[in-house]
């Protein structure tokens, strides 16, 4: 997720530019640039590796002037976060600039034709195809080179164009978020809102495939094939805060409705065109490991907890989930045949940090799954598989935790399609199965009203327990942590056979058990736990899918889940915990996006 902002109009655009990245910082902060067209034959650019106040220092001494001006504040997907990744990305004769948020799908393939037609490129990133296709198409009007270059793109992009000979910008969208706003003989462009409102509330919210031809009196839509468009125009009422969230009380809950995209992201240009493979770009030798390791911590390792699970069934593989913190003081035996993939959202995490360097020391490869590109961990290990889930700003990890579960099914699916342990017809119906995952996410966050009124009934509650069995036992874990982090109370999970070995003597009538009873080849022994448990008079919250006719019987609530493949589950199941941890935190007054004790990123051992 990366901040874009765009202006055309009577004040200096690098001061409205700067002004509005600033804004937008919660999008991304890995670098930034900015470009101005002034009266010069060229367009003049500044950018910076690190945050906006390292671009906002160069532009001291290099202030850029003109009325017309295009920034970017980048979340890394493809490329480190240098000054020549930076954005934007500029033409060989700079006077062609483009900044973009998204992933290019098909940007190897199009970087070698263009490479072979002469292009020159200077950074890592899938953008720079954009800048290079551009020129390729452009004849002197430049609306039409825009969309003849994003006729050969695939991808999601929120993209914004400026060329030193035209007085304007020119916005394309394609399911990364894009607004405008409309000002007094001034317009602007932007990823956000927050950019927008200290000049204009009134705003026109970008569809999928609506392009904007913008100046400084006048904004022309269209589709990509130049056909008028007609958009609403919107007036904003938040404050600055609430439009960070857009819209949103808090950033957890934010995040949890960012699920459905973030998993289109995770997923980007993962997906081979048979439909039975998964394309990873990692250097790692599938053939080369007899044995996995996960480790990491917290909701990350519950993440590790389901990819045991999937890398064991889907690529028969022996594997493992370790604690981060206990990882290195047990001594573990590894080898040069041992995989050991290593989990986190910051990628600072120490504990994870050092059972890295644990794994490394004893000759196994390293694998790290990731949010946060030029994390210490990014830098340490063989080689890392991005999650593209943007920052993620609560606490309480939700949308990462998501994208990791995404994470561990591409890397099942790739070691068994490598390792031969995988079908075609099997593969192809996880594949479509997990292609459905953002739809069937969404579906279940529409449960929120139903989960906020179980919630509002139990939040004084003492103690929860949470209940999984098999791939769904993690899920269980997930969601205790989920509730106890953020609403302080006590949350434990257990595997649903487990409760008979001693548990249960927990149970009473004031206890709300979370049963987790989606389809599954345990959900016979599932019930019969459960009935176990409602002998004792606990109050039975179950999870089920909607063609679930029996456990209503058994239970005394019941949360509705869209039905999937039991091994993709997990993803769909934690959507409903998700929502119940935080109406119940919310209903209880507390501080959702900063619980007490916790910290993002937990740096110390
Ligand atoms: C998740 O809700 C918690 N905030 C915490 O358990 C977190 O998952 C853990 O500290 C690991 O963080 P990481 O993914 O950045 O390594």
């Amino acid at each position: 997720m990366c901040g874009i902002v765009g202006y055309i109009g009577h004040r200096e655009a690098a001061d409205v530019v700067v002004d509005g990245l600033t804004r937008l910082e919660y999008r991304g902060y890995d670098s930034a640039g900015i470009v101005t067209a002034d009266s010069q034959a060229q367009l003049e650019v500044v950018k910076r590796a690190g945050k906006l106040s390292i671009l906002k220092e160069a532009l001291k001494t290099n202030p850029l002037k003109g009325n017309i001006g295009i920034g970017h504040t980048r979340w890394a997907t493809h490329g480190k976060p240098n000054d020549v990744n930076s954005h934007p990305h500029l033409s060989e004769d700079s006077k062609l600039a483009v900044i973009h948020n998204g992933i290019i799908e098909n940007y190897m393939p199009l970087k070698a034709k263009l490479i072979s037609n002469g292009h020159d490129f200077v950074s890592d990133t899938d953008t720079e195809v954009i800048v290079h296709l551009i020129e390729e198409h452009y004849q002197g009007d430049l609306v039409e080179a825009v969309q003849n270059a994003l006729k050969e793109v695939t991808g999601a992009y929120a993209l914004v164009v400026s060329h030193i000979d035209h007085e304007v910008i020119v916005a394309a969208r394609a399911t990364s978020p894009m607004v405008i706003g409309i000002g007094e003989n001034e317009n602007f462009v932007a990823s956000d809102v927050p950019a927008l409102l200290p000049y204009t509330r009134k705003v026109i919210f970008l569809h999928d495939g609506d392009m904007a031809l913008i100046k400084k009196a006048s904004i022309e839509l269209s589709d990509f094939d130049g056909n008028i468009v007609e958009r609403e125009i919107s007036t904003i009422d938040w404050d600055a805060e609430a439009a960070e969230k857009s819209g949103y009380e808090h950033y957890m809950l934010k995040e949890i409705y960012e699920q459905p995209t973030v998993l289109q992201n995770t997923f980007g240009g993962r997906f081979a065109a048979n439909g039975m493979d998964v394309e990873l770009d990692l250097g790692l030798d599938p053939n080369s490991i007899n044995r996995v390791v996960i480790t990491a911590a917290g909701t990350a390792y519950y993440s590790g907890a389901v990819g045991e699970y999937l890398i064991e069934q889907v690529a028969k593989i022996p594997t493992e989930i370790e604690l981060a913190s206990e990882f290195r003081y047990r001594k573990p035996i590894l080898d040069e045949n041992t995989l050991c993939i290593v989990v986190s959202q910051s990628g600072e995490t120490i504990d994870t940090l050092e059972a890295l360097r644990e794994a490394k020391r004893q000759g196994a490869k390293t694998l790290a799954i990731l949010n946060v590109k030029g994390s210490s961990i990014s830098r340490e290990v063989d080689d890392s598989l991005y999650i593209h889930a943007g920052p993620e700003i609560g606490v309480a990890s939700t949308k990462a935790y998501m994208a990791m579960l995404a994470a561990f099914e591409l890397i099942a699916i790739w070691l068994g399609r490598a390792r031969a342990e995988l079908s075609d017809s099997v593969a192809s119906e996880l594949i479509q199965a997990l292609r459905s995952t953002p739809g069937l996410v969404e579906h279940a966050l529409e449960e929120r009203e139903h989960i906020a009124q179980i919630a509002e009934q139990f939040k004084d509650k003492r103690d929860y327990l949470f209940l999984g069995r098999g791939i769904n036992f993690p899920t269980a874990l997930e969601g205790a942590l989920k509730l106890k982090e953020i609403s302080y109370i006590h949350a434990e999970a257990y595997a649903t056979g487990e409760m008979k070995h001693g548990p249960i003597a927990l149970i009473d009538e004031n206890m709300p058990i979370v049963a987790i009873a989606t389809a599954s080849e345990l959900y016979e022994k599932t019930i019969s736990n459960i009935q176990e448990v409602k002998a004792r008079d606990g109050i039975i919250i179950s999870l089920a899918n909607p063609d679930d006719e029996q456990i209503a019987i058994h239970s005394d609530h019941v949360i509705r889940v869209p039905k999937v493949h039991e091994l993709i589950s997990p993803m769909i199941n934690v959507a409903s915990l998700q929502l119940l941890a935080y109406e119940t935190a919310h209903r209880l007054e507390l501080d959702v996006d900063q619980p007490r004790n916790l910290a993002k990123s937990v740096t110390v051992e």
